[in-house]
């Protein structure tokens, strides 16, 4: 909610304007008022005080430092510098009453404006955190992706879950800040999404893929990136996605990038992703035990994967830091 502005901002115009007229109504009344010498200064020391006491009194109220303080000066002057008392006094009664009533509307209109801050400010509270509403839809997104995956291969499904599972924790305990594991997290569930468009033939092929088939299984992190391209909310994960069969030599896909030039949460990915396809138990295979795919992992250390992370990763599977999911 931006700070409250007064929309109501006449006041201030307005009292200018009256402490104007009314200074001169002060001075065309000191100027036609026939001059009476001996003036009884005590009669007119009590008139001064009585009249401007108020005018400060609303000048306090209304903060209007100098529009009021101006009129007060100006009928300090005209009592002191002018006629008789009893003549000047129906002059400055009417000033002192027609400055309450500028008094009472100012202050009329400045609680409309405040009612009208209070219900604006309502309004906008009633209304959804756009923040909570974005991350809504996007996990909504998400969902819908994974749901057409599930109908495709629900194996894709489930090892995306535990595969984005891995990779928060890996990230954290990587030293990633929550807000790049949760990144890491929603392209570890959504890696994978590119298989949507991989024929049935080649996603569950239980033996060797043929290298035509190895190049067509090979353009699903292409397929996947451009899904997620076409969505604002999911372009800040297309680069992780992307990269996540990039090797830490340089020799994986799609574009050979090497060493650091990866994606961290690629990398993270590809650590997790490789664990998981061991460790999960398939229609023509069981899988293997944590222990087994950790020194599989560690074999490839430096080479497929990146040493720091696997590293931490195959420690935080031997000390459970990180455990095995089974769903
Ligand atoms: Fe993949």
């Amino acid at each position: 909610m931006t700070k409250h502005k007064q929309i109501f901002k006449s006041p201030g115009k307005t009292s200018k304007c009256i402490t104007i007229v009314l200074s001169g109504l002060v001075i065309v009344s000191v100027l036609v008022i026939k001059l009476v010498s001996g003036m009884d200064m005590v009669q007119k020391m009590h008139l001064g005080v009585t009249l401007v006491v108020p005018v400060f009194l609303m000048n306090r109220l209304l903060t209007r430092r100098f529009g009021y303080s101006i009129t007060a000066v100006c009928v300090l002057l005209a009592v002191f510098f002018s006629g008789p008392v009893d003549k000047l006094v129906p002059v400055y009664v009417l000033i002192i009453l027609v400055q309450v009533i500028v008094l009472l509307l100012i202050t009329y209109l400045a609680q409309e404006d405040r009612r009208k801050y209070e219900k604006m400010k309502q309004y906008s509270l009633s209304l959804p955190d756009p923040t909570v509403q974005e991350e809504h839809f996007k996990m909504e997104v998400v969902d819908a992706l994974l749901k057409a995956i599930d109908a495709k291969d629900s194996y894709t499904y489930n090892h995306s879950k535990r595969v984005a599972s891995y990779c928060r924790k890996l990230a954290l305990i990587s030293g990633l800040d929550t807000d790049k594991a949760d990144k890491i997290y929603l392209a570890g569930m959504l890696h994978d999404i590119g298989k949507i468009g991989m024929k049935d033939s080649i996603l569950n092929k239980s033996e060797r893929l043929s290298d035509m088939e190895y190049i067509e299984a090979k353009e699903h992190v292409v397929t996947g990136a451009k899904i997620a391209e076409n969505m604002d909310i999911l372009k800040e994960i297309v680069p992780i996605m992307l990269h996540h069969h990039e090797r830490y030599d340089g020799n994986g896909y799609p574009e050979h990038l090497k060493g650091e030039d990866i994606p961290v949460g690629s990398r993270i990915i590809a650590i997790c992703d490789s664990f998981d396809a061991m460790t999960s138990d398939r229609e023509y295979r069981k899988g293997m035990s944590a222990e087994q795919a950790a020194t599989k992992l560690m074999e490839c250390i430096g080479t497929q994967y990146d040493p720091h992370l696997c590293l931490l990763f195959v420690e935080s599977i031997r000390n459970n830091a990180i455990t095995v999911i089974s769903i």
